[in-house]
């Protein structure tokens, strides 16, 4: 069964997942603070692409740089010039919109094909079409595409809007220097490049990762936390040798991986994955090859992830701006070289929100009377779920059952994150640990008391046990 967005937007409200950011003076248009729960996910996510990748490879190596950075790696890498998306505005409204989305949702919405288009203005492939300005405006105006707020038609001529967000740096109001908060997080990888090598003495191939903050100013954010100005990225740059055999079979490579990763760690539903190479007028100013996987959320398919062959794009506009070396010597062969690159690049924000997608269910059972009961549910792979123990005593009056409850977290807690819910009513426990779908529920009664056994449920069966305290195992 598939739910609405709005379903998943309240769910994420009620179940601490995520918060309007700034609510308390009337939110700040898309923003979205993660709360406790959604923490978790968020830190699981990382933790098990670090142990997977840093921990287990030894030719991958972590790196945390800076947000603000020297605004010449800005120009170098391009994103002062090209990094930006075609805005209309609506007179009457005022609306700011993208205009080559607005043509996208023109043609979804009324499920226009080929055939169709090339009646009005001739087309080859709509897909790669509408990239210019003249074309954007010859379709709006010919299919009359009208605001989508206010319903008028009267359009301002598109016009190229860059995302980065700019901010100052200085002690002097107005007198500083114009720097920009980083639009990904690469190119810290990509300035720390040559030290790293020469420091860590790695051997290409090897790559770097990196797991932050990234800002755009997106024209149209929206889609709950799907498009938003403030994310976490997650971005690997693998570095390999200038031939096109090794760059094919790594990049081959890592689309596998990648799909192993979503399926086997986000637990993302296979069906729902697409992976869709990107046409020649749709590559970034910096990529040869470009393979989005797409993910089939309840409003489209949008992207998740991007697979990038960024040639030796980066490194040498690295070297034209800052007039160093960043050449790498083989020990072996004594070869001197711009090392290529093949960028797997995954929004984490957007891995948190896909999982939360796919693992939000509502499910009907009979309860101890036989009545239908539902029951929402979260099947988060337990290695991402938020919680891993509820520990429950059965009577939050009885303080030995609350005393060993206590012992039982206290032990527990030192491994996992763990719930102590004293609350008293047992159903209305299990209720909320499924709504985040926590593995085990641990239940301290009278009888636990006696011989120091304890029940567990599991949350996918609903089957209790029981089994000595101390030999409870994640
Ligand atoms: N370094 C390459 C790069 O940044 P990208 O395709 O622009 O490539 C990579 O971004 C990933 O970052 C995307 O696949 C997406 O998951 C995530 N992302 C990009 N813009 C985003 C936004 N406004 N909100 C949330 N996630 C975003």
């Amino acid at each position: 069964m598939t739910f609405s967005l709005d379903n998943i937007v309240a769910w994420a409200k009620r179940r601490w997942f995520a918060y309007p950011g700034s609510d308390i003076y009337g939110w700040l248009a898309n923003a979205r603070d993660l709360w406790p729960y959604g923490v978790e996910v968020k830190k699981n996510i990382e933790n098990n692409r670090w142990k997977f990748f840093v921990q287990k490879r030894n030719d991958i190596i972590w790196l945390d740089s800076q947000i603000l950075m020297n605004p010449k790696v800005r120009e170098a890498s391009g994103h002062v010039w090209w990094f930006s998306d075609p805005l209309i505005d609506c007179k009457k409204c005022k609306s700011r919109l993208r205009a080559d989305q607005l043509i996208e949702e023109y043609i979804e919405k009324n499920n226009l094909n080929l055939e169709q288009i090339n009646e009005r203005i001739k087309v080859d492939n709509i897909a790669v079409w509408a990239r210019s300005f003249e074309q954007q405006t010859e379709f709006i105006n010919q299919f009359k595409i009208k605001c989508p707020k206010c319903w008028s038609f009267d359009w301002t001529e598109p016009k190229q809007f860059n995302l980065m967000f700019k901010t100052e740096q200085g002690t002097i109001e107005w007198q500083g220097t114009d720097i920009y908060l980083r639009p990904e997080t690469a190119q810290g990888i990509f300035v720390n490049f040559k030290n790293i090598l020469d420091t860590t003495r790695s051997r290409i191939p090897f790559g770097i990762a990196q797991i932050w903050k990234a800002f755009r100013n997106e024209i149209t954010p929206g889609n709950f936390m799907f498009r938003v100005r403030e994310f976490y990225q997650m971005e690997i740059e693998y570095f390999v040798e200038n031939d096109e055999k090794i760059w094919l079979e790594c990049f081959e490579e890592w689309k596998k991986q990648s799909k192993e990763r979503w399926i086997n760690e986000i637990w993302i539903k296979e069906q729902k994955l697409r992976f869709r190479d990107h046409d020649k007028d749709e590559l970034s100013f910096y990529s040869k090859w470009t393979c989005d996987v797409e993910y089939k959320f309840p409003r489209g398919r949008w992207e998740l992830q991007g697979i990038a062959y960024r040639t030796d794009y980066d490194l040498n506009q690295h070297i034209k701006f800052s007039w160093k070396d960043l050449q790498y010597s083989d020990p072996q062969s004594g070869k001197r070289y711009v090392p290529h690159c093949i960028e797997p690049s995954r929004g984490l924000t957007r891995a948190i929100l896909t999982a939360m997608i796919d693992a939000y269910d509502e499910e009907k059972y009979s309860d101890a009377n036989w009545n239908e009961q539902t029951r929402v549910v979260a099947r988060f792979n337990k290695n991402i779920a938020p919680i891993k123990f509820a520990v429950i005593p059965l009577v939050k009056k009885d303080e030995e059952q609350v005393n060993m409850a206590k012992e039982i977290f206290d032990k527990l807690s030192q491994d996992y994150m763990c719930e102590f819910d004293d609350s008293g009513n047992i159903w209305k426990c299990y209720r909320r640990q499924d709504e985040i779908w926590t593995p085990y529920c641990i239940t301290i009664d009278n009888q636990s008391i006696q011989d120091g056994t304890v029940t567990i449920r599991d949350r996918d069966s609903m089957k209790q046990w029981r089994i000595k305290a101390d030999e409870i195992r994640f």
